[in-house]
């Protein structure tokens, strides 16, 4: 169940609209545990006057023990609520809260401080303006510090307060302060992409300098956190932007209206604008812009609109509308930096849903090129990406999509990747730039198709996809179903793990990312023989469900069967044919499927063989006759 207090964007959004005067900040705190997190963002909503009323409610309903002073709640408690929320709160992404002054209105992605909730922090800092970097004045900069840092600076915040805390457990010290200020400005400078620091000593429990100066630090003459906040300077760049609208859906309710609606992301538009739709390029003026008020003489970022347009164009979900003179790229290539925020590695190879704007395509990372360590900046060779690191990665989408570089437009740069499996989020992602390559290279259309080249052998061709332990009997049995086909007059061809690891995969090993990338390939192949005409047979280890899933869907449902080949891990190490598993035992061979390796049983196979109860022979004729049944071969 979600918290009661994790305000749900879109309430806060509706509510500021009743504020509309005031400008609006969105900030981040970031912090790790014990810098005063809780007590800083307390002190904020204490002191200030309005605080959104639905999260007070929440705030006191849940602590039970807090308590009330006339109009405001006690400032320990409060602090105490927001603290042990946070702490049970494993399930909150992110806790938006909501706080406005007399000059400005605030929205705090409040997120936790352990390095395991780097990808909450990363959450809210993708929508904030401002972050705050917590320090302890005790502790100075420590490697959460950098990584905070490092992924405030790559999503493209440009103002950073490093507000040093506890500033009265030194003493108050200004030496103490101006050392961690030089320290931290040595590294922004290092890290590129912050424009602005502005560094305040603060005492979050005291109160000094957060909303008044107090009496403890005169030497310090620069504005308080809260006057900082106040009047820093957030540039309302989205309106100054191209404009851009990703199309949400395609509004046709009888056949005299056809509007597109969405959320316009950047620029302003009127009636009479010039705009082109990508990827198609083609291009339209703007007719009308429908609202459930009425039509508009103009729509700015921000808005959510309908448009229609003078010409009859073909638009769907996805597609991005542009300004006609400044439109977005088009590529299915790009170098990008992703932070992985999955339990389970990013593997290249493997297919994820990535999700831009309203379009939704599937990628794969084609390349890690390296992994960037937060605390020395240094660039380490990759092979995969674990929980919580950053790295930057080709990619590779299978539908050519809008984007602009993240740099230029947050909104139309910025992606998640999505398990194919789980459907959660296991990354986000920043374009830098697509590869030229993705434009360059072409599909090239042959004269003859894979349906005559099929009809020719006088057979369907199809994938059988052998998996199982290793020593399940794979290979035996693929091995007798291909004789006896043959025997048939079929053609055919086998694709054996040992064998192929013999040549165009020797270069790989039984990592998972290596297992990932080996089915891959095999996988690349077993479509280009059944393009051939030919009755496949794979026969593979294939532990991991995403993989098989993937050459499932490469190759259709159609023209894929998997066979488990299902021996039971005893059975199979009893049988031991070619001595592994004794190894594997012995600590000889390491990552060994069924030991040390996972082995993820199939679903949904379309022939399931126990081995303990049928020969391979037996086997063979029951695949044979499945065979016959989904006309691969004509019955004999
Ligand atoms: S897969 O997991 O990537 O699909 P694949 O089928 O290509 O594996 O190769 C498995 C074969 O490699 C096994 O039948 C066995 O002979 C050999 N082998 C060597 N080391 C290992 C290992 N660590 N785990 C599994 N098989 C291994």
């Amino acid at each position: 169940m979600a918290h009661k207090s994790d305000l749900i964007a879109s309430d806060i959004e509706a509510y500021l609209k009743s504020q509309e005067e005031k400008s609006l900040l969105r900030f981040i705190t970031c912090g790790s545990v014990d810098d005063g997190k809780s007590t800083l963002i307390g002190r904020l909503l204490y002191e200030s006057k309005l605080i959104f009323e639905d999260q007070l409610s929440a705030l006191e309903a849940d602590s039970k023990k807090m308590g009330t002073q006339g109009d405001r709640i006690d400032f320990a408690l409060l602090v105490d609520g927001l603290a042990s929320e946070r702490e049970q709160g494993i399930t909150i992404d992110v806790a938006y809260r909501f706080f406005s002054t007399e000059k400005r209105k605030f929205i705090v992605a409040d997120t936790p401080g352990h390095e395991q909730y780097t990808r909450n922090m990363a959450t809210g800092a993708s929508t904030a303006d401002l972050a705050i970097i917590l320090i302890d004045a005790r502790k100075g900069i420590l490697t959460q510090t950098r990584r905070h840092s490092f992924i405030v600076s790559r999503l493209g915040i440009e103002n950073v307060v490093l507000a040093v805390n506890k500033m009265d457990l030194v003493g108050y010290s200004q030496q103490v302060f101006s050392d961690i200020e030089i320290a931290y400005r040595a590294f922004a400078r290092e890290l590129g992409g912050i424009e602005h620091i502005t560094a305040i000593p603060i005492s979050a429990l005291e109160g000094d300098n957060v909303v008044e100066h107090g009496e403890a630090m005169g030497w310090y003459t620069g504005p308080t956190l809260l006057e900082h906040l106040e009047t820093v300077g957030v540039r309302d760049a989205a309106q100054s932007k191209p404009f851009r609208m990703p199309v949400q859906w395609v509004n046709r309710p009888n056949l005299d209206f056809r509007g597109f609606s969405g959320f316009v992301t950047s620029g302003v538009i009127r009636p009479g604008d010039r705009i082109k739709v990508l990827p198609s390029a083609k291009e339209s003026t703007i007719k009308r812009i429908v609202t459930m008020d009425g039509d508009l003489d103009e729509a700015v970022a921000g808005q959510s609109v309908t448009l229609t347009l003078e010409d009859e164009i073909d638009i769907s979900r996805g597609d991005m509308i542009c300004a006609a003179g400044d439109p977005t790229e088009v590529a299915t290539q790009f170098e990008t930096t992703i932070l992985w925020m999955a339990d389970e590695p990013m593997f290249p190879g493997r297919p994820y849903i990535l999700k831009i704007g309203t379009t939704t395509v599937n990628a794969t990372i084609t390349r890690p090129k390296y992994r960037i360590d937060v605390n020395t900046l240094a660039h380490e060779a990759a092979h995969e990406l674990d929980l919580n690191e950053v790295g930057v990665c080709n990619i590779s989408v299978d539908r050519a999509i809008p984007f602009d570089a993240y740099n230029d437009n947050r909104d139309t740069g910025g992606f998640i990747l999505i398990d194919k499996i789980t459907n959660s989020t296991v990354g986000m992602g920043m374009i830098h730039f697509a590869l030229r390559r993705s434009s360059n290279v072409h599909w090239q259309a042959l004269d003859v198709d894979r349906t005559t080249r099929a009809a020719i052998k006088g057979q369907k061709p199809i994938v059988l996809w052998f998996t199982g332990l290793s020593g399940s009997g794979k290979s035996t049995i693929a091995n007798i179903v291909d004789r006896k086909l043959i025997a048939r007059g079929a053609h055919t061809t086998i694709l054996d793990g040992d064998n192929v690891r013999h040549g165009l995969n020797k270069d790989l090993g039984f990592t998972d990312a290596d297992r990932v990338e080996n089915i891959r390939r095999v996988a690349e192949v077993a479509k280009l023989m059944t393009d051939a005409g030919l009755i496949t047979l794979v026969s593979f280890i294939s532990p991991f469900r995403a993989e098989r899933r993937m050459a499932r869907e490469l190759m259709g449902e159609n023209e894929f069967k998997v066979v488990h080949v299902d021996t039971p891990l005893e059975v199979a190490e009893q049988r031991d044919v070619k001595g592994l598993y004794k190894k594997a035992r012995d600590g000889k061979i390491k990552n060994f499927t069924g030991i040390d390796s996972p082995y993820e049983r199939p679903e949904n196979a379309a022939i399931t063989i126990d081995t303990t109860k049928t020969s391979p022979e037996e086997a063979a004729d029951v695949i044979i006759s499945h065979l016959e049944d989904w006309g691969v071969i004509a019955r004999e």
